[in-house]
């Protein structure tokens, strides 16, 4: 047993969606999340900011006694983050390993489809994971840069004419394209799922990465001995711009009041916890 809480980041709001998950599956898990909502997004940035950015998220993160770090993050999942995993002396989990897992074991035609920030389109990690697993998949991409905006404005009703218009614009050549699987490659994405299952069909599945990777963090402590069954987690939430905006946004995200545990704070700086 580790009693230690897990450390989770990304650029804003969207790795909340992988939060949830983790307190579905972990319940007793404490959590300490950190949205970089003052320099989101991270998706249409070069690859040496983004990893940049990760490893000052990572930091912050550190400033508590946390057992484990999940990047929370497509863009950082696949922009480099296995490099620098190796410099931390705990499990550093990014999302797109088990996101491609899940891809390559629940795809029928093999023709998986992945959307995500312009970054993780370029990085072609996803093709290198999935490829490896199943040799013969058929992978059709398409960069979504729009949706972060959206969903940190917070547009994500199905019926948002705005989130409707460029969803239908976005995904067009990937529903002609036949896929059967699609990967919402960005952590922001599950927040729009509705629209976009709408608009793919019910036929085609939708890959959240941030509940694969809940899945299997827990597994991973699971293996390691290192879960915290026995009490109900506390959760804890910093932000690098406004502490109001988000908590707001994440009570609505999380189904829970979560305004009083969301604080504002500075990467460069320490804090006095
Ligand atoms: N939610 C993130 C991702 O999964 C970040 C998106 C962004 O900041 O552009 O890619």
């Amino acid at each position: 047993m580790d009693t230690r809480p897990i450390g989770v980041f990304d650029s804003g709001l969207g790795g909340l969606t992988c939060v949830k998950k983790l307190m579905d599956v972990l319940p007793g898990e404490d959590i300490i999340y950190l949205g970089d909502t003052g320099r989101v997004p991270y998706g249409g940035r070069s690859r040496e900011t983004i990893l940049k950015y990760a490893r000052q998220d990572i930091a912050f993160l550190r400033r508590f006694d946390i057992k484990a770090v999940v990047a929370a993050c497509g863009t950082v999942s696949t922009n480099g983050l296995e490099e620098i995993a190796g410099d931390y002396d705990i499990p550093v989990f990014g999302v797109a390993d088990a996101a491609a897992a899940a891809a390559a074991r629940l795809t029928k035609s093999g023709r998986v489809g992945l959307i995500g920030t312009k970054a993780s389109i370029r990085s072609d990690a996803y093709d290198r994971k999935i490829l490896a697993l199943r040799p013969d998949t058929v992978i059709v991409k398409r960069a979504c840069p729009l949706f972060v905006p959206l969903v940190e404005e917070g547009r994500i009703d199905p019926h948002d004419p705005v989130l409707r218009l460029v969803a239908e614009q976005y995904l067009a050549e990937l529903r002609d394209a036949r896929v059967d699987t699609l990967i919402l490659g960005c952590t922001h994405y599950p927040l729009i799922a509705r629209t976009v299952g709408e608009i793919m069909g019910p036929e085609v599945r939708l890959i959240d990465p941030g509940a694969e990777t809940a899945q299997r963090l827990k597994t991973e402590l699971a293996r390691l001995d290192a879960g915290n069954p026995a009490r109900r987690g506390q959760r804890r939430y910093y932000v690098t711009d406004s502490a109001e905006d988000f908590g707001r946004a994440a009570s609505l995200f999380l189904e829970a009041h979560v305004e009083g545990d969301v604080k504002r704070v500075s990467l460069e700086e320490k804090t006095d916890e």
